[in-house]
């Protein structure tokens, strides 16, 4: 039996994989841990402990006692974010993965999920359809920072056997919680105000194409990818998912179809950051070794949102995260 530690679990993915890992291995099998000390509502069915990824000795304490199988380590700055505390961006993403990192090497842990992202991918990379394999010359140092956590993966299972897996997720996109302050947060964002105002102000140019998700398949394909057999896993340092490629005008004009939608542009310093990612992603490596297969198009995630986004959610808080 599966005994399982998500840690930064009050987040964007965290809230909707514990809700799904609590359904396939027992509410009691899945320990939900974040910051705050007490246990957020959306979390409130199962275990949670309060925890700081940057205390190694807490942290290493916690999951030797607990007895963890897996851990799904998702605590991390995100783009935007990073960008404005670039000192402390790389200390929690990369610390916090050493730590877990050393526990599997130590036997303490069998599987680790640690997510990376598109934005490993840099100016010079190839951005249309980009390969699993090619030029990575990240430039925001969330980039940086993930395509480090890459390498140290690939390092630890190469040297050590530690059975870690990973995706590069695209944008995710959801209605629970709200992102955390990345470079595709517009995405999420639009759906709040369009429900609110029926008007959105985007801060990325009309012609920004970036690779999205809708949570439900990412969800899917993290699960997937750790069921699957370890010999199917042929890539250890993080899988390229693609998911659905569009513009903030032809989001708006999905929306459009469905409510009366009107989007203005005003792009920001999230701007050059989503310049620098890739257009669309080629995840043939995934479909291959793990069987992954998208499942929301563009309309398709556009009505889900539409019709389960509360617009309080965002406009009730003093300010967005989305800042
Ligand atoms: P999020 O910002 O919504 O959530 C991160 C969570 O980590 C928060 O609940 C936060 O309180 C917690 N946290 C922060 N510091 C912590 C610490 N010191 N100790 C314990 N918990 C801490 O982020 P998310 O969108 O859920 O992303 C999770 C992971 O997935 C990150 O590694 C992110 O880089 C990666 N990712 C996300 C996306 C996306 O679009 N959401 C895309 C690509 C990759
Ligand atoms: N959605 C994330 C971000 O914009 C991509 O990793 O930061």
């Amino acid at each position: 039996m599966k005994k399982v530690l998500v840690i930064g679990a009050g987040g964007q993915i965290g809230t909707e994989l514990v809700f799904n890992l609590r359904a396939k291995y027992g509410n009691e099998n899945v320990v939900a841990a974040d910051l705050s000390e007490k246990c957020p509502d959306h979390l409130a069915g199962g275990p949670y402990a309060k925890l700081d990824i940057l205390n190694r000795e807490a942290v290493r304490e916690y999951i030797i006692n607990g007895a963890f199988s897996d851990v799904y380590l998702l605590a991390a700055l995100l783009s935007a974010t990073a960008e404005k505390n670039p000192d402390f961006a790389w200390k929690l993403n990369m610390e916090g993965l050493f730590t877990i990192l050393d526990l599997a090497k130590e036997g303490y842990i069998k599987q680790i999920f640690w997510p990376s992202s598109i934005a490993v991918f840099g100016p010079t990379t190839p951005g249309d359809h980009t390969p699993q394999y090619t030029v990575m010359e990240p430039t925001t140092v969330y980039g940086i920072s993930k395509q480090a956590g890459e390498r140290w993966c690939e390092y630890y299972f190469n040297k050590y056997g530690v059975d870690v897996r990973s995706i590069r997720y695209p944008g995710l996109i959801s209605y629970t919680s709200l992102p955390g302050g990345g470079t595709t947060d517009y995405a999420v964002d639009i759906f709040y105000h369009a429900k609110q105002t029926g008007s959105y102000t985007s801060f990325l140019s009309e012609d920004t194409a970036l690779p999205m998700m809708y949570m439900e398949d990412a969800i899917r394909a993290t699960i997937q990818l750790m069921d699957a057999p370890k010999e199917n896993i042929k890539i250890r340092s993080s899988y390229n998912l693609g998911g659905i490629s569009f513009t903030p005008k032809q989001l708006a004009a999905a929306i459009a179809k469905r409510i009366p939608f009107s989007i203005e542009y005003a792009p920001d310093f999230r701007q050059a950051i989503a310049d620098s990612w890739p257009n669309s992603i080629d995840d043939t490596a995934a479909q291959k070794d793990w069987g992954w297969e998208l499942e929301y198009d563009l309309q398709k995630m556009v009505d889900v949102m539409l019709e389960h986004v509360e617009p309080s959610k965002l406009f009730n808080k003093s300010s967005t995260s989305i800042s």
